[in-house]
């Protein structure tokens, strides 16, 4: 290898002696709760599939018709190309649910949190974000290049002291937080989070690609769950976790998302979303709506093992806390082993190794009693 390169061989080394070295598994057939993971046919504990709709047959006929209409690529930037009629009904379609006046549907819920930030504070302003916060939030805080001071996680008396001490020092405000927090399973306490952002005149934006689906009555997402309507808040998600799909959104006001669309560099920059996914994402939409079960019974599966483990049900993710990622990478292959599919989480992604739980709504209490047989022999 070239000198230039050398230093990756060494990299990699230093990340395998870490205990950090991932690889990719490939997996085979899916009929969920189970897939075939290397020849393996295990329950399937790993998957942000939360309503077990990426392989539904109605999802499946969505967009295979899509292709049929439409092809196969959007073909260009929606601002140059044009779009498909698909992609501002699956617009309308998430703005009802989020119940907000309109929305706007990018790629990848990655791209709508770095375009949206970035296009909505700069240099001369302040953001404020969770410790936790999603990777896609934290890069989307880099990019906008405004001053970014992170608190600890959910910890709002700290928020509020900084708000207190930095608001008046700088032209805009935004806070930043997960509604779901995607290693934890926690929720962001939407009611404080909003007073904040009412006292100290500042934006608030929650991403809630593992609340979509999952959390309030109707699957809507955090602000149902909370009991809140949509106001000024900006949400933000992703058609690719309990949606089954693939593409990230942004739902809130009309100036807002007209905003956006003339500002946010990763949706006007980008090809948009494919006729297939986008169909498909639709016809999720359309499911959560006419099978409110699926929603009942995701929710009780997370109240049935969060019983199990005497914890507080919060989200379908449940982690489980371990001492060093060698030991999150043992019970992780000693579950494989035993048929059950949760996969190790490790540093750099958190700062303590655990399992990541994800449950799924195609779970029953079998599946559920298995993992925790496992769970309390092992740890
Ligand atoms: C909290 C959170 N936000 C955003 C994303 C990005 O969504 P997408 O997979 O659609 O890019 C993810 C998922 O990976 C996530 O966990």
């Amino acid at each position: 290898m070239a000198k230039a390169y050398s230093w990756l061989e060494k990299s990699l080394e230093t990340i395998e002696k870490a205990g950090w070295y991932r690889t990719v598994k490939t997996i085979g057939n899916i009929e969920p709760p189970f897939i075939e993971l290397e020849g393996l046919n295990v329950i399937n504990f790993a998957s942000n599939d939360y309503l077990g709709l990426a392989a539904d047959s109605r999802l499946k006929v969505a967009a295979i018709k899509a292709i049929e209409q439409y092809g196969t690529g959007a073909t260009g930037s929606r601002l140059l190309t044009g779009h498909r009629q698909l992609h501002s009904n699956l617009e309308k379609s998430i703005a009802q649910i989020k119940g907000s006046q309109d929305a706007l549907v990018f790629s990848s819920g990655y791209l709508a949190n770095l375009g949206t930030i970035a296009a909505l504070v700069n240099n001369r302003d302040l953001i404020l974000s969770d410790q936790y916060n999603h990777s896609s939030l934290k890069n989307g805080a880099k990019l906008s290049q405004a001053s970014l001071q992170e608190y600890p996680h959910n910890d709002y008396q700290t928020l509020e002291k900084l708000l207190k001490e930095q608001r008046a020092l700088y032209r805009r405000c935004l806070i930043i937080s997960d509604g779901v927090f995607s290693m934890d399973g926690d929720l962001g306490n939407l009611p404080q989070l909003i007073t904040l952002a009412q006292n100290f005149d500042t934006m608030l934006l929650i991403d809630d690609a593992h609340a979509s689906g999952v959390l309030g009555q109707t699957g809507a997402g955090s602000l149902e769950h909370w009991g809140i309507s949509s106001g000024e808040i900006i949400q933000t998600g992703t058609f690719s976790k309990a949606l089954g799909s693939l593409g990230g959104y942004v739902a809130g006001s009309t100036i807002l998302i007209d905003y956006l669309r003339n500002r946010a560099a990763s949706w006007i920059y980008t090809t948009g979303l494919s006729p297939a996914d986008t169909a498909a994402a639709l016809e999720a939409l359309v499911i959560l709506k006419t099978q409110p079960q699926l929603i009942q019974k995701i929710q009780a599966n997370i109240n049935y093992f969060a019983e199990l483990l005497g914890t507080r049900a919060q989200s379908a993710i449940f982690p489980i806390l371990l001492k060093d990622p060698q030991q999150a990478s043992q019970l992780a292959n000693n579950l494989l082993k035993n048929g059950i599919f949760a996969p190790a989480i490790r540093p750099p992604t958190v700062p303590t190794s655990r399992l990541r739980i994800s449950l799924m709504a195609k779970h029953n209490k079998e599946h559920l009693d298995y993992l925790y047989e496992f769970l309390s022999r092992y740890t």
